[in-house]
C-alpha cells in the first residue's frame, strides 16, 4: 500500500484526505517516481474548490491533489526512455503530485533531472512557479535600464520573478504589505505597498518612471503601470480574473520557453537565485498546509514532505 491525498467532493481543505491506496506500478512506457517533496500552488486548491477549473484540466472525482513534485525514479517500464532507476527528478503532474508515487509517461515533457546540489524541497517547488515567472517576464524582454513593477512580488511566482528580473539587469519594484518589505528587500526588490494610491507611491520611488510591469496577484499593478504610461505590450498578468486591459498579455506556465526551468535550476545551483521556503508540512497536515497557502500571504513556497 502507499499514501496519496485524495478528495471525493469539491470544496475547501476539509475535503482533502490522506488515504492508503494500492501501490501503483509503472506501465511499459512509464517511470515511477517516489515523491519526497511537493510544492503547493494556488491552482491546487483552486481546482479542489472550482469544478469548472477541474474540468479544464480533465480532473474528475475522486481526484488526487497537487501539481509539483520532486523525488527519485524507482521503477522504469521496459519501454520507458530518458530516465533510469535512482535518478533524482522533479516535475509537474497536475492533480496527483501529493502522493508517495507519481507515474510519468515517457518521453516526458514535464520531468527534469534534479541538479546535484539542489535539494528535493527546493526542486519540488520549481515547475509551476518557475515556468510562470519565466513566461511572465520573457514577454517583457527586460534588459539593463528597465524599471519593472512586479505585483504580488513575495509569493510563489514572485520570488522567481523578482530574482529573474534582477538577473536581466532591471531595477525591480515589488508590491507587498508592509510586513513583507524586509523579505522583498532581501530578494533584491524595492518594496511598495499594494492598495489605493499605488501609482503615487510608485511615482515617488521612481520619479523617472517605470518601463514594464508584471502582475502576479490580480490587475492592480498592471493597471497602475498603464496609468503611469507603460506601453501595454510591456505589461503582463498571470492570475485568472477579469480580462486584462487591452494589449496586456496573460501569461502562464504553458507559455514558458522549453529551457526555462533548466536555466532557473542552473541559477539556483550557481547561487544566483534562492528559493525561500515559507513552511514545510508533513503530508499528514495537508489541510493545514493548504489553508495556509490559500490565505495568500506566504513569503515564497509552501512544501509538503512525503
Ligand atoms: N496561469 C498559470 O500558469 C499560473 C501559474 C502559477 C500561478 N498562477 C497564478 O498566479 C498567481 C500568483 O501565484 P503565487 O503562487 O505567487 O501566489 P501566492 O504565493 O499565494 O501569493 C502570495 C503573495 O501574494 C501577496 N498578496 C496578497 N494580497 C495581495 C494584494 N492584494 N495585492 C498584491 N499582492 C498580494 C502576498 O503578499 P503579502 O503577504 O505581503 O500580503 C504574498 O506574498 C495566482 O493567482 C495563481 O493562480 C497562474
Amino acid at each position: 500500500m502507499s499514501k496519496a491525498v485524495l478528495y471525493r467532493r469539491f470544496g475547501g481543505p476539509e475535503v482533502l484526505e490522506l488515504q492508503e491506496i494500492p501501490e501503483p506500478h509503472a506501465a511499459p512506457d512509464e517511470v515511477r517516481v517516489r515523491v519526497t517533496a511537493a510544492g503547493l500552488n494556488p491552482m491546487d486548491w483552486q481546482i479542489t474548490t472550482q469544478p469548472d477549473m477541474a474540468a479544464r484540466f480533465g480532473i474528475t472525482l475522486p481526484a488526487g491533489f497537487g501539481s509539483d513534485f520532486a523525488g527519485v525514479v524507482d521503477e522504469v517500464g521496459a519501454e520507458a526512455t530518458g530516465f533510469a532507476a535512482g535518478d533524482r527528478v522533479y516535475g509537474a503532474a497536475i492533480g496527483r503530485s501529493v502522493a508517495d508515487f507519481v507515474l510519468v509517461k515517457t518521453p516526458a515533457a514535464t520531468l527534469w533531472p534534479t541538479p546535484a546540489g539542489i535539494g528535493d524541497e527546493v526542486a519540488g517547488t520549481l515547475p509551476v512557479s518557475g515556468l510562470t515567472a519565466s513566461a511572465a517576464l520573457a514577454a517583457l524582454g527586460l534588459r539593463a535600464g528597465d524599471t519593472v513593477l512586479i505585483g504580488g512580488a513575495a509569493g510563489g511566482v514572485g520570488i522567481f520573478a523578482v530574482q529573474l528580473a534582477k538577473l536581466a539587469g532591471a531595477r525591480v519594484l515589488g508590491t507587498a504589505s508592509e510586513g513583507t518589505f524586509g523579505f522583498l528587500r532581501e530578494l533584491g526588490a524595492e518594496p511598495v505597498a499594494y492598495g489605493p494610491g499605488l501609482a503615487d507611491r510608485v511615482r515617488a520611488l521612481a520619479p523617472e518612471g517605470i518601463t514594464a510591469a508584471t502582475d502576479l496577484f490580480g490587475r492592480e499593478a498592471a493597471e497602475t503601470a498603464l496609468e503611469l504610461g507603460v506601453a501595454p505590450e510591456r505589461v503582463t498578468v498571470v492570475a485568472d480574473g477579469p480580462a486584462p486591459p487591452p494589449g496586456v498579455r496573460k501569461m502562464g506556465a504553458l507559455d514558458a520557453d522549453p529551457g526555462a526551468l533548466e536555466r532557473i535550476a542552473d541559477a539556483i545551483h550557481a547561487g544566483e537565485i534562492t528559493v525561500p521556503i515559507a513552511a514545510t508540512f508533513p503530508v499528514e497536515r495537508i489541510r493545514e498546509a493548504v489553508t495556509t497557502q490559500a490565505e495568500r500571504h506566504a513569503h515564497g513556497k509552501i512544501v509538503i514532505a512525503l
